[in-house]
């Protein structure tokens, strides 16, 4: 349970659907996009991580998953790919983006 979720109690409905919603990640593999998804987790948001790859490897989400004790819903792709975003944006609750994909 996030730091922010575990203050939930009390605060209004709105806030709550929120946090419940997903924050899209790109590049989340990498240095900055994995501390990122870390800070992101444990403030209760859900997490969803676009990579290629090119430049990091899964192990460092698994690396996040250890930190938060949460899940992070990961897709494997390039961002120029419009298919696997249209896929992405149809299937995840996005709320926002954090665009860190690029070397
Ligand atoms: N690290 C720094 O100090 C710093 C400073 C200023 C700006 N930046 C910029 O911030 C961004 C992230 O930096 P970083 O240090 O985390 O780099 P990083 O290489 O560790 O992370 C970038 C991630 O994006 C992925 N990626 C690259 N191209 C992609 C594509 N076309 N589709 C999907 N995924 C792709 C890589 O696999 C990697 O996981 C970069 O654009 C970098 O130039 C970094």
């Amino acid at each position: 349970m996030g730091r922010k979720k575990d203050k939930i109690d009390g605060k209004d409905k709105r806030e709550k659907e929120e946090l419940d919603m997903a924050i899209l990640v790109t590049g989340g593999a990498g240095f900055i996009g994995s501390h990122t998804c870390v800070e992101l987790q444990e403030s209760g948001y859900d997490v969803v991580v676009l990579d290629n790859l090119c430049n990091s490897s899964e192990k460092s989400l698994e690396r996040v998953e250890a930190i938060t004790g949460k899940k992070v819903t990961f897709y494997k792709g390039d961002i120029l790919d419009r298919d696997i975003l249209g896929r992405i944006f149809e299937k995840e609750d996005i709320v926002c983006c954090f665009h860190f994909a690029g070397v």
